[in-house]
């Protein structure tokens, strides 16, 4: 969480309280002011002193969460707002943390000049790193980090990453997702962190990473358990689609790591954009009331996807009765980035009209107002930009590059080709991903779909190469491997798939590299030359015909930032340690494959090779 230094604090709370109690009101008021704004009450107190002054209107705007683009002049004033988001790629200019800082203070002023004074919560993905930031440090994709089996890892990698947030003034990261992804056809297969239940769960650790032990702490980043629930069980892997199983097997494959993240104190909770067995999860009221909240013991707040309630009935747009449905179902916030002044109005409406309770109002609003105390947002609203120095710092790069070096998956290595050797080698590099930071960090990177190129700072696999070469080693670079023949001793083909994000990397079709790697890697062959393949992929991509032909094989996902991690391990400075997260198809056909289906992989879940001490 972002933080001023305490002298302010104690400012902070006279100058509030000062205000508060000069403010013309009762006497039950002014008790009430003194109590919502005295840091030395408990929560639970301060929460129903502050409802008890609270109009609708204040409630309804707790429970909106525009973009950040769609809110102008004193809107957040005037309408009372209690949150905001950047969506993927929805950065100030410059894209600098201390303009991200300047930008969120800005916000939070206007909320703060509110009659009762309760601050935003700023909400970001920062999924794999404060992505959206140019210059912060991009960690690998989760289904990577499944690969590192390394929980305590993935814990630190949330605390660098709540460091980085909190020094440019977010508060929440809508991470991490936990969806089981049992079809790699589905374009957030890198999102999660393997296709059994066992690794998110096992990887909610990051929660405590971006949390603290309890929030409000240092650097205390509220997070996510997202999408409830099933998100990765769709028919045909389609983003966004039908998930049609049994309730058994929804809470024996896709709950866990729900429950998981509960006990470990998640502090919000997003819904689903899927449906289960056809029932559009943002109006799915027993499995977010009754499971989520009550069975499970969930004490945070819901948040809806992105626009998530225009879906319920199928249409574009929302209306009353989904905007009744959605919040009957347990949603207490909505991401409503654009016509939020109309969901304002609308909610309004199905409240006076008694479609929607006050109790439930209340409800929503003491779970988002419990997590704004919790989180210490009333004491110390405005970025603590003591943390911005950590943005890109070399300690969080050198985690990530550890976290790179964990996740290598060493699929094949016939004759020990790999490790290289440092000294005395000549090494040709090639391939459309060897030298690209847009391409080895993935989509949610600067933007919502990433992109290729040079987007920020950073090292690829190829300087990589470079820095770990030793002495006497030669290193040439030929994207399409022009140039490469016998006399070189290894070739190192760099290729797989290019940035996408949701349901723009769906792939319902074929699964296999594309034409212009498959070109790079026959030229390489022809030369006699050994090739090394590093698939820098989101997923098990379909190569078992060409695997043959290849000498050795490692998956590098999507490995961030820090490229010179897998280099690490090609050099054998890390040995490979990576199990893979998903069961690696032989054919598309066989998708959905998993773990114990009967079906019979390429490579098994788990599989991954290390080297042999020479
Ligand atoms: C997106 C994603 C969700 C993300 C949200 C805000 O559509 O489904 O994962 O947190 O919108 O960007």
């Amino acid at each position: 969480m972002h933080r001023s230094p305490p002298r302010t604090l104690a400012l902070g709370v006279a100058s509030a309280l000062a205000v508060a109690l000069a403010a013309p009101a009762s006497a039950a008021t002014q008790v009430n002011a003194g109590v919502y704004l005295d840091s030395r009450k408990p929560v639970k107190d301060r929460v129903e002193a502050l409802l008890k002054q609270m109009s609708l209107d204040e409630k309804l705007g707790q429970m909106t969460q525009p973009e950040r683009q769609a809110v102008t002049g004193d809107d957040i004033t005037r309408y009372r707002i209690g949150s905001l988001l950047s969506g993927g790629g929805s950065t100030p200019t410059p894209n600098t943390p201390e303009a991200w800082a300047d930008m969120t203070d800005g916000f939070q002023k206007q909320a703060l000049a509110t009659p009762l004074k309760i601050p935003l919560i700023y909400g970001v993905d920062a999924v794999h790193g404060h992505n959206n930031v140019v210059g912060a440090t991009i960690f690998p994709h989760n289904i990577g980090l499944g690969a590192t089996r390394d929980p305590r890892l993935v814990e630190k990698i949330g605390r660098a990453t709540a460091e980085e947030v909190t020094g440019t003034g977010p508060d929440w990261s809508f991470a991490p997702c936990l969806c089981v992804a049992r079809n790699d056809r589905w374009g957030r297969t890198y999102e999660s962190f393997g296709e059994v239940p066992e690794l998110p769960s096992m990887m909610t650790s990051i929660v405590t990473g971006f949390q603290g032990r309890k929030l409000g702490g240092p650097a205390s980043v509220l997070a996510t358990a997202k999408h409830y629930v099933g998100d990765g069980g769709t028919t045909g892997g389609v983003d966004q689609g039908n998930t049609q199983v049994s309730e058994a097997e929804l809470r024996a494959v896709h709950l866990p790591p729900f429950r998981a993240a509960v006990q470990r104190g998640v502090g919000s909770v997003m819904i689903s954009y899927s449906s289960w067995n056809g029932v559009k999860m943002h109006g799915q009221q027993y499995l977010i009331t009754d499971v989520l909240k009550k069975e499970l013991g969930f004490s945070g707040f819901v948040v809806s996807d992105y626009n998530g309630i225009d879906q319920i009935d199928g249409q574009a747009g929302f209306t009353p009765a989904e905007v009744t449905t959605a919040i009957n179902a347990g949603i207490d916030m909505v991401m409503v980035p654009w016509d939020w002044k109309k969901f304002i109005d609308t909610l309004r409406g199905e409240v006076q009209n008694g479609h929607v309770s006050m109790a439930r109002i209340d409800d929503a609003n003491r779970r988002i107002l419990t997590k704004k105390f919790e989180l210490g947002l009333f004491e110390r609203p405005l970025a603590d930009r003591s943390y911005l120095k950590t943005v890109g710092s070399a300690q969080h790069r050198a985690l990530a590059r550890q976290a790179v070096a964990e996740s290598q998956v060493l699929l094949k290595n016939d004759k020990n080709v790999l490790p290289l050797r440092r000294d005395d080698n000549k090494i040709f590099v090639a391939g459309k991903s060897a030298d690209d930071i847009g391409t080895q960090t993935g989509g949610w990177t600067i933007t919502w779909q990433g992109q290729t190129g040079n987007v920020t700072p950073g090292t690829t696999i190829l300087q990589g190469i470079e820095q770990n070469a030793g002495k006497r080693t030669t290193v040439t670079y030929s994207k399409d491997g022009t140039g490469i023949d016998h006399s070189y001793k290894a070739a190192v083909a760099v290729v797989g798939e290019l940035p996408y994000a949701e349901f723009m990397g769906d792939r319902p079709d074929g699964m296999s590299l594309d034409p212009t790697d498959l070109a790079t890697i026959e030229k390489l062959r022809a030369s006699g030359v050994p090739v090394i393949v590093v698939l820098v992929s989101g997923r098990p991509l379909d190569i078992s015909a060409e695997l043959p032909k290849w000498n050795a094989l490692m998956e590098a996902w999507l490995p961030g930032t820090e490229g010179r991690g897998v280099a690490d391990v090609l050099f054998g400075l890390h040995r490979p340690t990576g199990k893979l997260p998903d069961t690696w198809m032989n054919s598309v056909d066989q998708q959905p494959i998993n773990r114990g289906d009967g079906q019979k992989p390429l490579f098994p879940f788990g599989y991954g090779l290390t080297y042999h001490r020479k």
